[in-house]
């Protein structure tokens, strides 16, 4: 999976493989994302969330000329939540996104235009984290790269490298993304999405060649370590092709973190005065359209008797609307919102209910110093590294700044089952559970003397504005997929049905990946643009230009 890039190739991207579209390029070009008839300039568009879709949908629509109206439950910046330790000068703990692979283009093209700088994430193996502990079963082992493990390891990764070759046409497929060669990467996944919708990920090892040939230790190393960032075993029930995009989109790879909190992001989109901008003046932002901070929650969505969408906020305030992106997990429309339920089709309801979300939970500690770094006299090693294990804490990740700064523990970063065992337990218990697992693995460091301050956890689906962390999809899901993501398109919708957009992350086909919110949120920019009667330039075609030729395919029902 190396970048085997020419000096003239655009850099790698998440370029389909569903929907064939470069969003970074629709971004990126001049004549900018399309033009309103001057009557819509000022008209006002309700986004409903105030995270990285709903702030990249505000962004685009007051560039267009629109003013967009921004309701917001809970903090300002979704699931990019950068949470400050008490008492310290702004030392932060990521609860939400923390790790970017530079292949979400269109993410990193509000990455810069927010000024914003970044690093290589501290992942297993890599050289930002130095050194790696990989503990299984009680035996642990100390490594920088992969090829310091014992050969075990080197056989599982193989075996996978193999089983995506022989299964998945991998490196052809990728080459076909790399090369943005739509026809080439429709031509190889679309039979894939017949093969794999329905059978799992932990099917396709279990019953690929590769993995037949080794012993079921071998599979269960897999779980546990897994590619990239660790273990994928929580994610064994889902979809395989959930987990080929994540593959060959490099999804898992090369990932950076945002120098000071990915919450910058949301905020920077929120406060930043537009440059330029058709009809508001130069300095203008979305903050101040707002008038200084989001509206309330949402409460309720119906059409009223002139055919507008209405809006009523917790408050009971209700405002009317041309049109409404609805960007909160889709579960939210049915417990946290009376939605009327003629606003979409049947079968549009049965997508968003069945949505799967995974749990998640996280707990951070900031210490006095990047201690982890001081060297066991013995050994020679790092007296404490990023850590994989199959422990309750399952990936402890190290965040440096600087000999002279406090340093920040991710003690456990845990999904599914893992985050359920602490789902209700306070701060406070959760760091001694994950301490007691640290010590079994570094029975000579004293890390609670390094502690300072009070630790920070999150479970996203102890939220009532969440209800989960991130979508998984589950066996048979493209159909479901497919129909949330397409909803932008709605020329063929009946009337009643039109007006409304949805996005996020949960809508993409990259569920708990930033650029899944940014595409989808580009796409709904593209829906109203076009249900209020404007236009893409004729040499930068939008999504909805390129839908026909480009579209996901369907399955039959
Ligand atoms: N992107 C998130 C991360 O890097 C979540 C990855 C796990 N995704 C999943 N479907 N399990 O931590």
């Amino acid at each position: 999976m190396s970048d085997t890039r020419s000096p003239h190739q655009k850099p790698f991207a998440l370029f389909g493989p569903d929907f064939t579209f470069a969003y970074d390029d629709w971004l990126q070009h001049p004549a900018g994302l399309g033009q309103l008839p001057p009557t819509q300039h000022g008209t006002r568009v309700a986004i409903i969330g105030a995270g990285l879709a709903g702030l990249v949908c505000g962004h685009e629509l007051m560039k267009m000329g629109l003013h967009p109206v921004v309701y917001e439950a809970g903090r300002l910046g979704g699931r990019l939540r950068s949470a400050v330790f008490d008492g310290s000068d702004g030392v932060i703990a990521e609860l939400g996104g923390m790790r970017f692979p530079r292949s979400s283009r269109g993410f990193y093209h509000y990455v810069e235009q927010t000024g914003l700088h970044t690093a290589p994430f501290p992942n297993p193996l890599t050289e930002a984290a130095g050194s790696t502990v990989i503990e299984l079963e009680g035996e642990r082992f100390y490594a920088r790269r992969l090829s310091d493990l014992p050969p075990l390891f080197q056989q599982v990764a193989a075996a996978y490298d193999q089983a995506l070759e022989e299964q998945a046409s991998f490196s052809a497929l990728q080459e076909a993304i790399q090369q943005r060669d739509a026809a080439a990467v429709k031509a190889i996944w679309n039979p894939l999405v017949k093969d794999w919708d329905e059978r799992t990920f932990y099917d396709f090892i279990a019953s690929s060649r590769a993995f037949q040939q080794l012993s079921f230790r071998h599979r269960e190393v897999f779980g546990q370590v897994g590619f990239g960032t660790g273990g994928w075993d929580s994610d064994f029930p889902n979809s395989m092709l959930e987990i080929l995009r994540v593959n060959v989109t490099r999804c898992d790879e090369d990932q950076h973190l945002i120098i000071g909190g990915a919450e910058q992001l949301p905020q920077g989109l929120w406060q930043q005065p537009l440059q330029q901008a058709v009809h508001w003046p130069p300095g203008t932002s979305l903050q101040q359209l707002n008038q200084g901070a989001p509206r309330p929650a949402v409460r309720r969505i119906h059409r009223n008797d002139q055919g507008q969408l209405t809006l009523t906020d917790s408050r009971g305030h209700q405002e009317s609307f041309a049109a409404v992106i609805t960007t909160c997990q889709s579960w939210l429309l049915t417990t946290a919102i009376d939605t009327e339920e003629n606003l979409f089709s049947q079968p549009l309801w049965m997508a968003l209910d069945r949505t799967r979300y995974m749990q998640s939970a996280k707990t951070f500690v900031m210490t006095d110093r990047p201690f982890w770094k001081d060297k066991n006299p013995q050994t020679g090693e790092d007296c404490m590294s990023m850590t994989l294990t199959d422990r309750l804490t399952r990936g402890t990740y190290l965040f440096d700044q600087g000999d002279n700064r406090p340093g920040v523990i991710c003690l456990s970063y845990a999904w599914m089952s893992d985050a359920l065992k602490v789902l209700p337990l306070d701060a406070e218990k959760r760091v001694e559970l994950a301490l007691a697992a640290l010590k079994k693995i570094y029975p000579d460091v004293d890390l609670a003397s390094h502690i300072r301050g009070n630790p920070i956890t999150v479970s996203w689906e102890s939220d009532p504005n969440f209800l989960g962390a991130f979508k998984g999809a589950l066996p048979g899901h493209y159909r479901y997929n497919q129909r949330m993501y397409s909803h932008f398109m709605q020329d063929q919708l009946p009337a009643g049905q039109r007006g409304l957009f949805l996005a996020g992350d949960d809508i993409s086909w990259t569920p708990a990946w930033a650029e899944g919110a940014v595409q989808t949120a580009l796409n709904a920019v593209w829906g109203v643009l076009h249900h209020l009667g404007g236009h893409t330039h004729p040499d930068n075609p939008g999504p909805g230009d390129c839908w026909h030729t480009w579209q996901p395919i369907t399955l039959d029902n």
